[in-house]
């Protein structure tokens, strides 16, 4: 029997630049109390979030994405004649087909690009990081623009006090380059999946599985299901495995982990996984206050804050964690 031989390593790809867009409007704990029986008490000490955004009705979801895609592209300063590679990442498409980065194309103009999505829900981003780190390392893409993007808004039971509480809208991008020279250079990334747990956390109805018919209608069965404390514990198994495995993959060390921006879903999990890896608690990236959990569009749009506020300096190794419906999960190393 012949050995087949290792794949060759990518060449190594940076982040050249990032971008991220939330819509205007804003809803406040104190505005849900109204539409369901909960308080901002205990939506703020369960799960840290205060705020969340909500995109107006003609507002799609790759219309926030291009927002933040084009915000990417201006400062990577590249054209977007010149991006030849798009992956939206996205659990609310604007429609089932053709995919949300087919109407990304078009609104910023990127007509030479392949287009595309990626369903792996709230670690979407970081899936179309890998695949876009491995396309572009191998030469065959060479400018490409990865977005997480989300309305969750239209995919939320709004009597459902179990969900409708945590989620959010929102877009985060990154542009994609070879690593000639300069920061953001990605150092490792880690991808996992349990399929086996996928009904913890579906959206059941819409799908060939369940078409959403005059009789099901009522049921709403086109919005998030969950099994919360079940999601919870492997939220947190999950994503201190992953942010191992990177961490060691980059040849690193917890300890030198200089910020870590983890997937903004609930602040007891964020807490949960930073005593495991015994990072310190200012060296955690979190705005989950003011958005809530905004899916694929989570990471992405927090990178991108850190990134604008200063939080990253060259040479900082920064760790990127998510998990998400699936069961999915992922990470990543970058050398700013
Ligand atoms: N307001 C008030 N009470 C609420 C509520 C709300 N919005 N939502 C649930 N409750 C109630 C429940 O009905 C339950 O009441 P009961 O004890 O009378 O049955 C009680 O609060 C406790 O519910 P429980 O589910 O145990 O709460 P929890 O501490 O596990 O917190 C979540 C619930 C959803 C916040 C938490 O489980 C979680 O964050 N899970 C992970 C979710 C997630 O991150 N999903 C996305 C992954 S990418």
């Amino acid at each position: 029997m012949t050995d087949i031989p290792s794949p060759a390593p990518p060449l190594p790809v940076r982040i050249a630049g990032t971008g991220s867009y939330v819509p205007e409007r804003v809803m406040s704990n104190a505005e849900l109390e109204k539409i369901v029986d909960t308080s901002d008490d205990w939506i703020t000490s369960r799960t840290g979030i205060k705020e969340r955004r909500i995109a107006r009705a003609n507002e799609f979801t790759s219309h926030m994405a291009a927002k933040a895609g084009q915000r990417a592209l201006e400062q990577a300063e590249i054209d977007p004649a010149d991006v030849d590679l798009i992956i939206v990442a996205t659990i609310t498409p604007d429609t089932l087909t053709p995919a949300t980065a087919c109407y990304v194309q078009q609104h910023l103009g990127c007509l030479k690009s392949v287009a595309f999505d990626v369903s792996a829900a709230c670690s979407g981003f970081l899936y179309a990081l890998e695949l876009a780190r491995h396309s572009i390392g191998a030469g065959a893409f060479r400018n490409a623009l990865i977005i997480g993007a989300e309305k969750l808004s239209s995919f939320v039971n709004w009597s459902d006090r179990n969900t409708c509480v945590l989620f959010g809208d929102g877009a985060g991008a990154a542009v994609i380059t070879p690593s000639l020279n300069g920061g953001g250079r990605v150092l490792s990334s880690q991808l996992g999946t349990d399929g086996a747990q996928a009904e913890l956390l579906n959206i059941p109805g819409g799908g060939s599985s369940c078409p959403i018919t005059i009789e099901n209608a009522p049921q709403q069965l086109a919005t998030l299901a969950m099994q919360g404390r079940e999601v919870f514990k492997h939220a947190v198994n999950a994503m201190k495995r992953a942010s191992i495995e990177a961490i060691s993959a980059a040849g690193l060390t917890s300890q030198d982990i200089k910020l870590l921006i983890p997937h903004q879903a609930n602040l007891r999990i964020i807490d949960a996984i930073v005593e495991r890896l015994e990072i310190a608690k200012e060296d955690v990236f979190i705005n989950l206050h003011k958005y809530g959990n905004t899916s694929a569009a989570a990471v992405a749009i927090a990178l991108d804050e850190a990134h604008r506020e200063g939080r990253m300096e060259r040479g900082d190794k920064i760790l990127l964690v998510a998990f998400g419906a699936g069961l999915t999960w992922a990470s990543a190393v970058i050398e700013w």
